[in-house]
């Protein structure tokens, strides 16, 4: 192999997380504005074969674990198209779709077929009226649905996504927890982010995941220390004793864990992204073609990528030391 992805730091990149589309089919109160998103013209998208085609060359310098993110990446059609190419490639040995569950049943065996391995479905309330307001229309049966397809044709891990908001979901970690008893299934608490929104709201709805630990123990289960999921970077596990599933702590503003960060992300409109929270950005699509040029872009992206986040001083009002992105989350992935 080629040199190894490294940054200034000695961390080591093999993951590449691959937005689709910045289009949804939904508008979770977190993510995005009801009206008034301006979106990609399609055009501006990198084609299936461009996306292939960066992907050769970050595989051929360790990139082994890709991500499939969008906004919606079902919106994209023909996806699992995607996925057949982007298992052809050499190196790549595990290809995740992180998604709403909207579309997905109906696909779940072509997405199989195809070469997926993983799923991690966004689910933040187990009660429909309430799943319908927080993601403004959605129907929480789909995404069941979904979820139990996934089972089905046995993508495995799969994990739940659950963001924790103050006075809009954290009453119900009782019951993400109580499905982890029952259901081989990973849920996963993550600490709401201040990426694309107005501060003062982000702030009164924010709550660290220690509140997950409290409900735990106030339920009377007793949470272990449970290191056995695969591609579990960033998140801390746990399984109550006894139980089939387990739940992960995903804590990026209380406690950043930058300092293992394997990652890149690739946007729609071909944008190599060092960090998730910065506005640093490399454009590749003029590079396209010439494979010399792509893995120095790359180098480039990975000289600059800053130690860590500062979402910390977000939530303190302190300043901050590079200009946050102005992108949305539906416009990174997550
Ligand atoms: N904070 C935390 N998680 C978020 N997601 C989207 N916006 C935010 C935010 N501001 C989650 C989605 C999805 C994943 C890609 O990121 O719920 O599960
Ligand atoms: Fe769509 Fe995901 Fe954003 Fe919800 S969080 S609006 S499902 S992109």
């Amino acid at each position: 192999m080629s040199q190894r992805l490294t940054d200034k730091f000695g961390r080591v990149h093999d993951y590449l997380r691959i937005s689709v589309t910045d289009r949804c089919n939904l508008r979770c109160v977190y993510c995005m504005p009801e009206e008034g998103m301006q979106f990609e013209p399609e055009e501006r998208l990198l084609t299936f074969e461009e996306i292939a085609a960066v992907v050769k060359v970050l595989a051929a310098y360790g990139v082994r674990k890709l991500r499939l993110t969008g906004g919606e990446p079902l919106v994209r059609k023909n996806l699992e198209q995607l996925v057949a190419k982007l298992a052809a490639i050499p190196g790549i040995e595990d290809i995740a779709l992180t998604t709403n569950g909207i579309f997905f049943a109906p696909k779940a065996e072509a997405f199989r077929a195809a070469g997926l391995t993983r799923i991690n479905i966004s689910l933040d309330s187990l009660k429909a009226d309430r799943f319908r307001l927080i993601t403004r229309g959605g129907d929480i049966r789909k995404v069941l649905g979904s979820l139990e397809a996934a089972e089905r044709v046995g993508l495995q891990p799969i994990k739940l996504n659950v963001v924790l908001m103050k006075g809009l979901n954290d009453d119900e970690i009782g019951d993400f927890l109580r499905l982890t008893l029952e259901r081989d299934i990973q849920v996963r608490f993550i600490e709401y982010m201040p990426i694309g929104h107005d501060g003062h709201d982000w702030k009164s709805r924010y709550i660290p995941l220690s509140a997950v630990l409290d409900r735990c123990a106030e339920l009377g289960w007793t949470a272990e220390p449970w290191g056995r999921v695969y591609g579990n970077g960033p998140s801390e596990n746990y399984r109550i004793r006894g139980a089939r599933g387990s739940f992960g702590l995903i804590h990026p503003v209380s406690d950043h864990f930058c300092e293992s960060c394997n990652r890149l992300r690739l946007t729609a409109d071909g944008n190599i992204k060092p960090c998730l929270y910065w506005a640093d950005e490399f454009n590749v699509r003029q590079y396209i073609g010439d494979e010399k040029a792509l893995a120095d872009l790359f180098f480039r992206a990975l000289d600059i990528k800053p130690q860590n986040h500062e979402m910390a001083k977000a939530l303190a009002g302190e300043g901050q030391s590079h200009t946050p992105t102005a992108r949305r989350m539906s416009q990174i992935g997550g």
